[in-house]
């Protein structure tokens, strides 16, 4: 049975990643944020939760360290943070916490788990970019969201770069909006209908895992809003 690490598994696009893998006949490692959170997958077989916190490097290396070298095919590291704030709304502070909630949380797992990946001969990353990132007519008003996630994609690159020759391989997702009650209740006025749905993300997941998804060249794919 192959094993998945599945990070922000408590969240909106988390939750349902984790069920369409155990569904799909992973195990899962799912690491969630706050203790309420750790028995959210306990109906589920081979799905075991830990609370971890992604900003703490040594917390991040106690719980690898105690997976007791157990083999992970892949790392779906989904955790992430929103602040809109255009140029003279965006201080500091915001840069500072939106580098370490959407950057620092997936940077913290992928150098120990590049060493795991490299000594069971291989492993791939998925990352979860944002369209602002790359559209910066979409960006312009979220800037420290939209440079945060800008270095996802090139983390992303450099693992591609490092791993090439290693069978170590990163994927990065591109949602829109995704439909999660969190954005329902924040866009009462939206039309959800236009969004991406976490089912169809967490099917690309399950494809980019599969025999013919993982022979895609360092894919960026973009999963964008409907017009
Ligand atoms: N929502 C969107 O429309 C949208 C659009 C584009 C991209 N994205 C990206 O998609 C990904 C998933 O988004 P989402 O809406 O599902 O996020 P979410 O609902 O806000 O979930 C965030 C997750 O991160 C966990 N978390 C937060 N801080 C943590 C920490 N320090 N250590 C460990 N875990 C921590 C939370 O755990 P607890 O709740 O258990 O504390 C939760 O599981 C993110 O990367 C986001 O940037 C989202």
């Amino acid at each position: 049975m192959k094993s998945v690490l599945v990070t922000g598994a408590s969240g909106g696009l988390g939750t349902r990643v984790v069920q369409e893998l155990h569904h799909d006949g992973y195990r899962v490692i799912a690491t969630v944020g706050s203790e309420k959170n750790r028995t959210l997958f306990d109906q589920l077989p081979n799905v075991q939760s830990h609370v971890v916190d992604l900003l703490d490097s040594a917390d991040v290396t106690n719980f690898i360290s105690r997976l007791n070298q157990e083999s992970i095919h892949a790392a779906a590291l989904l955790v992430g943070g929103f602040t809109m704030g255009g140029f003279q709304d965006t201080n500091v502070a915001d840069l500072d916490s939106m580098y370490r909630i959407n950057f620092l949380t997936a940077f913290n797992l992928v150098k120990p788990l590049l060493s795991l990946f490299e000594a069971q001969g291989g492993g791939q990353f998925i990352f979860i970019g944002a369209r602002p990132a790359l559209v910066a007519e979409a960006g312009k008003n979220m800037i420290a969201y939209s440079l945060s996630k800008a270095l996802i994609f090139e983390l992303a690159n450099l693992v591609n770069a490092y791993g090439k020759e290693k069978g170590i391989s990163a994927t990065v997702i591109v949602p829109g909006t995704i439909d999660t009650p969190t954005n329902r209740q924040a866009m009462p006025d939206a039309d959800p209908s236009k969004w991406i749905t976490p089912e169809t993300i967490s099917e690309t997941i399950t494809f980019v895992l599969s025999d013919t998804g993982r022979q895609l060249d360092e894919p960026v794919l973009k999963m964008y809003n409907q017009p």
